[in-house]
């Protein structure tokens, strides 16, 4: 398949998207927007634009109130109980916490991903050797997450979000803790990952960070993407 024909298919599709939690004000309003196989996109807004929601539409952690997501070509609101696990196993995600167990190993962190999808835990542990080695910590592999960097903890928290070979990866605020020069490696890793086909979405307000790198960004503004593109975005804020 040439990168052309895979850029030109939509892993996730959002027409005409609003959200209001339960009780709440609206949040996002009026979202059409692709993001297509092979692709990496910024999606910036200060906190409370709605950054954290939208990425929760994709997996299914909120279910819109107006209009349409579509992820992998189904529409979300239609995936029932029983269908999310499966449907989840295909996104990759990381948050700015980490979320690490602490009771557990950085490899059997890891590991423990792929073993809760029924591999057996000798391959799973071999895989996830391999993936530490890659964000390069595998001489960690039998530390407790306590005694890691911040930016560390972050990269054990892409290998974990990786080892499932999702075909979706959302990070939301991943370089949140992370000053520069870790946050800049972290976004090496999903540039990485994107190379080998995987399409990202990292959220973030790190405009400087996201500045090294040539990707689309798309703004939020109170709930509504008011830019397109870098050029899109210097043209708004310059006007
Ligand atoms: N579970 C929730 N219930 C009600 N309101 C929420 C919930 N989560 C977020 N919000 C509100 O939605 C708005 C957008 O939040 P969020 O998506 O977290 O933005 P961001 O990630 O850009 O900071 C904020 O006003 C926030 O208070
Ligand atoms: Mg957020």
């Amino acid at each position: 398949m040439t990168t052309t024909r895979r850029q030109s298919v939509e892993l996730v599709r959002f027409d005409h998207v609003g959200l209001v939690y339960p009780g709440g004000a609206p949040v996002l309003h009026g979202l059409s927007q692709s993001f297509h196989v092979g692709s990496f996109t910024f999606l910036t807004g200060v906190s409370g634009a709605g950054k954290t929601s939208l990425l929760k539409l994709i997996y299914r952690e909120a279910k819109s109130t107006e209009g349409t997501v579509r992820v992998f070509g189904k529409d979300v609101s239609k995936l029932n109980r029983s269908e999310l696990p499966q449907f989840r196993q295909r996104i990759g995600i990381v948050f700015q916490d980490c979320r690490l167990f602490p009771h557990l190993t950085i490899l059997d962190n890891v590991a423990l991903a792929l073993k809760i999808t029924g591999s057996d835990i000798k391959s799973s542990r071999i895989y996830a050797k391999e993936l530490l080695d890659w964000v390069g910590l595998g001489q960690h592999m039998s530390d407790y997450p306590a005694i890691l960097s911040d930016g560390q903890k972050q990269r054990v928290a892409v290998a974990r979000a990786v080892i499932g070979r999702p075909l979706l990866l959302l990070a939301d605020e991943p370089t949140g803790n992370l000053d520069y020069e870790a946050g800049y490696r972290l976004l090496r890793l999903f540039e990485e990952l994107n190379k080998i086909g995987t399409t990202v979405i990292v959220a973030t307000h790190n405009k400087n960070l996201i500045s090294e790198f040539s990707y689309p960004e798309l703004e939020l503004y109170q709930g509504r993407l008011i830019s397109r593109g870098r050029e899109a975005l210097r043209k708004l804020h310059s006007s």
